[in-house]
């Protein structure tokens, strides 16, 4: 633990300038340090969201659970999931003994049928993951104080100046990206050496997987992303920040 970083649970809470501290401190740091040091930082204030659709997620979850088995994990369903995804949810949070929430929009897929029309993930994708993905995202997020996710910088340009911890405007908490300095060799290195489980998918072709209507296999030498909302100019559904816009609708 870096000198001058620590915080006692019951102490206030790290305030703006202290997260603009932090993210100094911790840039270069192993992701563990990262996650150590914002589980002292907001001990049950924080929660780890993962998709179980991609290894980081998998990779973060499994190391937070080495640490603590006080921290909240949380998934967004939004019901155009694969129905590998979640059965994987099912099967993967077996094995780990941190609390899962379920978050799913108050929208059902049906209703929203007969609201928008069958295919608002192609006509309208942006709006389609702001009502299922984003702001139930949002409402779940205003109980906590800091949430963790598995982004890494070399994704994608948009995701290239990413901190190690920042101020999430949007969501209302510090947003911990403790794997922003790895690349995929790192991930899939840890889950060799630690046993994590994947996504059956992630065998058959597929390397980033979302919902099922806008997410493909990709081919030997696409980029990862390339089967995220191909064919349209998307490429973020909207819950991290994209060249300064998020593109949310
Ligand atoms: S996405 O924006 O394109 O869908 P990506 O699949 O790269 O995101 O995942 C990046 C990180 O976003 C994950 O490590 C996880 O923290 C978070 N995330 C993405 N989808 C979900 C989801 N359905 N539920 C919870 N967290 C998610």
């Amino acid at each position: 633990m870096h000198e001058g970083l620590r915080y006692e649970r019951e102490r206030t809470l790290p305030s703006g300038d202290d997260v603009s501290r932090a993210a100094e401190v911790l840039e270069g740091s192993d992701p563990e340090e990262i996650l150590r040091w914002a589980v002292d930082a907001y001990g049950e204030g924080l929660t780890l969201s993962v998709s179980f659709g991609n290894p980081e997620g998998m990779v973060l979850l499994d190391m937070v659970s080495r640490v603590t088995d006080q921290v909240r994990v949380f998934s967004i369903d939004t019901g155009f999931l694969f129905d590998e995804t979640v059965r994987f949810r099912e099967e993967a949070m077996a094995r780990y003994e941190l609390p899962l929430d379920v978050v799913r929009t108050e929208l059902s897929v049906e209703e929203q049928v007969e609201r928008y029309g069958p295919q608002m993930y192609t006509c309208s994708p942006d709006l389609c993951c702001q009502v299922r993905k984003v702001a139930p995202q949002r409402k779940h997020l205003a109980k906590y104080e800091a949430w963790a996710t598995g982004i890494r910088r070399d994704q994608t340009p948009q995701r290239a100046d990413t901190p190690v911890v920042g101020w999430d405007e949007y969501f209302g908490v510090a947003k911990v990206s403790p794997l922003v300095g790895w690349n995929s060799e790192q991930i899939e290195e840890y889950a060799r050496e630690h046993d994590v489980p994947m996504n059956p998918l992630l065998g058959m072709g597929y390397r980033s997987i979302g919902c099922e209507p806008q997410t493909r296999p990709v081919q030997e030498g696409e980029d990862a992303r390339a089967g995220r909302w191909d064919g349209s100019e998307k490429t973020e559904c909207g819950i991290h920040v994209a060249n300064g816009k998020v593109g949310r609708a």
